[in-house]
């Protein structure tokens, strides 16, 4: 098994690859890659000498920003002029899981196509054919155990009906998601769609453990750069009293909660007079300057937690992300616990978690 193939946002393929580079470089991993601008996907071929059988968890989704998934697999496979595609994927699999010296069990099928409009064409067709897959690999004895959550992933990736790459990930390496996309519905009373960016960021950057510890009703949030509101919203949503700061005006039925204090003030002077729980940001600016902005909230000792969005208008993105990050890491100090990640609801953006440990 010498590849491995991650998903991205399309459009953000050289920071995916840059990024994937950086982290392989360092465990002195090489190889070639096939990187298609807007193709949403990174192919990378590992060099000879390295065998990803050794090492597929080698990288981990969670440490990867432009990553949406990944999985690691062995060749293309070319299903032009066949009937019948379960077939040949579930012979490849057996041939996958025999090389790797696994027991053929498994606890999840996710088949996967790019995030482009060619891509979405497939979407049904990828939905439908999981259960005549799942019936193929049971005729040669593969077992899907559900509650088994340490066993391998199994993956396959279209990017037309007769090509697909078809792999395997470690559970706790990869994404749970088909395409390493949390799908959420917009709620109807919500005041703006930026919302969901906020909701999915709670859901992806925090545990299930962290969510129920750190998302109280009762606590303190302050959201900058709040209005019209749909991060307020979630806040408010999840029982939390909030400092709203914006020029612009807040959704009156936020208002009506009694939970939001509006602040028309500038975000970048205004502070809390006690330390609060939560930080938001999503004022649109420099990524540069809202870095120094929450560095300085951390070091006065004003927020236990926050969450940014960092706006990347400019060329160089994975690099003004890794500035940004340097800075709050070394700034903070060690007992700063930072998470980030480029979010299927962020686009020329990626968000960051923050956490005083
Ligand atoms: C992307 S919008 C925020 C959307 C909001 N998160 C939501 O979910 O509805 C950015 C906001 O930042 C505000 N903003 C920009 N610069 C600001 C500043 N210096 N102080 C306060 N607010 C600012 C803008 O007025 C705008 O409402």
């Amino acid at each position: 098994m010498n590849r491995l193939l991650c998903f991205c946002r399309p459009g953000f393929e050289k920071e995916c690859l840059a990024e994937l580079q950086d982290q392989l470089a360092a465990k002195n991993i090489w190889g070639r890659f096939i990187a298609e601008e807007s193709s949403g996907w990174v192919d990378f071929i590992l060099s000879p000498d390295c065998d990803a059988a050794v090492h597929w968890d080698m990288l981990d989704i969670n440490q990867l920003i432009f990553s949406r998934q990944i999985f690691y697999f062995d060749e293309v496979i070319d299903l032009n002029g066949q009937d019948d595609r379960a077939t040949p994927i579930s012979n490849a699999l057996l041939s996958l899981f025999n090389n790797l010296g696994l027991d053929l069990l498994f606890s999840d099928i996710l088949v996967q196509s790019p995030d482009t409009n060619e891509g979405k064409k497939l979407n049904r067709f990828c939905k439908q054919f999981v259960s005549p897959l799942a019936s193929s690999l049971r005729k040669l004895d593969f077992k899907r155990v559900y509650s088994r959550s340490d066993l391998p992933v199994i993956q396959l990736f279209f990017t037309d009906y007769a090509t697909v790459r078809v792999g395997v990930a470690k559970p706790d390496s990869c994404s749970p998601f088909t395409g390493g996309i949390l799908r959420l519905k917009f709620p109807a009373d919500a005041p703006s769609r930026s919302t969901l960016k906020l909701d999915e960021a709670f859901q992806v950057l925090l545990t299930p453990s962290e969510r129920e510890k750190y998302l109280i009703p009762g606590m303190i949030a302050v959201d900058l750069g709040a209005a019209p509101g749909g991060w307020t919203w979630q806040l408010v949503k999840r029982g939390m009293e909030v400092y709203a700061v914006d020029n612009g005006p807040m959704a009156e039925s936020l208002m009506a909660t009694g939970q939001v204090n509006y602040l028309r003030e500038d975000a970048f002077h205004w502070r809390p007079s006690n330390t609060v729980d939560w930080l938001v940001c999503d004022v649109v600016e420099q990524p540069m300057r809202i870095a120094k902005l929450i560095t300085q909230w951390f070091q006065e000792g004003l927020t236990r937690h926050a969450m940014i969005n960092l706006k990347l208008p400019m060329k160089k993105r994975y690099v003004e992300v890794k500035n940004c990050l340097d800075l709050i890491a070394t700034s903070i100090g060690p007992r700063v616990k930072l998470k980030c990640k480029q979010l299927y609801h962020d686009r020329m953006e990626v968000t960051l978690y923050i956490q005083i440990l």
